[in-house]
């Protein structure tokens, strides 16, 4: 409705739609009672005046109907805001199960971003229509915040955190991608574009663009060349726990407690490893803190979420595992 508007940002995401939705919703109710009351205002003030000197008004003392009126009517209008701004910011925050993950890495004063299939771009990001798409985020220095108007998300980008946002692009074309948080001297030109093309076409780029080694593969390889698998395997005395399905299980600590095997506990781990440590174990791992950047620590996540559980969790020598791609999750 707004595309030749210019007051308005391009719509160019499956929610952006329902976002536009909403906020023109409390724009026309703001509206509304802004010009009931003023219109009123003046109203009254025509109507009401003082026409004689020697007139004076009557006091009211209260009318229950009337307050009751006032404040029910408002608050039925503000619960269904509530209600409906809820729903839009649960759609915009929890990315759909089949999404791709893609990454972004935010440093002063660039974005640099990693496809599943290995590309990597620097303050652009191609990617195609109809692919849901999970960006998981963080950032090398200070706070940044990735912000693309057209698909009407923005989530700031930590040190030492991940965060995620989601879209589907639904139309071709460059859209303007901005560093929405005060980050230092260059922050106002932290920016850059995605890229949106149809599905062939971002088949081709891919293709053209001399993609290097699978996320997967280059985590692999750090994998091998930290030497990781030397304690990290199947066997019962190993040194390390397996990391066979580790991503998204419950692990047990040797304090007792139980934590959730996500991003943000595999990245500790790999960087500050004695914080957790796996029930059965010693805390024998060397940090990596300072010798990993988070695109090696990105593409290690990447890798060790591509470990199946292995059958019976035992049955696959180390090595034999079955690397699966995203395209695979995706299919699976
Ligand atoms: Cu990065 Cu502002």
């Amino acid at each position: 409705m707004w595309l030749n508007f210019d007051l308005f940002p391009d719509s160019a995401s499956t929610l952006s739609g329902r976002v536009d939705q909403l906020y023109f919703f409390v724009m026309g109710v703001t509206a509304f009672f802004s010009l009931l009351i003023a219109g009123l205002i003046v109203t009254f003030f025509l109507r009401y005046r003082r026409r004689h000197g020697n007139l004076f008004g009557s006091a009211i003392h209260g009318s229950i109907p009337l307050e009751i009126t006032w404040s029910v009517i408002p608050l039925g209008i503000s619960l269904f805001i509530f209600v409906w701004g809820a729903q839009v910011f649960f759609a915009l925050s929890r990315p759909p199960a089949d999404a791709t993950e893609f990454f972004a890495v935010g440093k002063q004063w660039m974005w640099k971003f990693q496809h599943p299939e290995g590309h990597r771009e620097i303050n652009e990001l191609h990617v195609p229509i109809g692919l849901p798409i999970k960006l998981t985020m963080t950032s090398e220095d200070v706070i940044h915040s990735f912000f693309v108007p057209a698909f009407r998300v923005k989530a700031d980008v930590l040190p030492g955190r991940y965060t995620t946002v989601w879209f589907e692009a639904t139309r071709p074309g460059r859209y303007h991608l901005f560093c929405a948080e005060y980050c230092g001297a260059e922050h106002s030109l932290m920016g850059g574009w995605v890229v949106v093309m149809e599905p062939n076409e971002y088949e081709i780029w891919l293709a053209g663009a001399g993609t290097g080694q699978t996320l997967t593969a280059s985590g692999e390889e750090i994998f091998t060349q930290r030497a990781c698998n030397t304690c990290h395997r199947l066997e019962t005395q190993a040194r390390g726990p397996s990391l066979n399905g580790i991503f998204g299980r419950r692990v047990a600590l040797k304090d007792g407690r139980m934590v959730l095997a996500d991003e943000s506990y595999l990245r500790e781990s790999i960087l500050n490893p004695a914080a957790k440590v796996v029930a059965g174990y010693d805390p024998v791992m060397p940090t990596f803190q300072g010798q990993l950047s988070e695109e090696e620590v990105l593409s290690l996540l990447h890798y060790l979420k591509s470990l199946a559980p292995a059958a019976g969790d035992s049955a696959l020598p180390a090595g034999a595992r079955p690397a699966r791609t995203m395209r695979d999750r995706g299919a699976s």
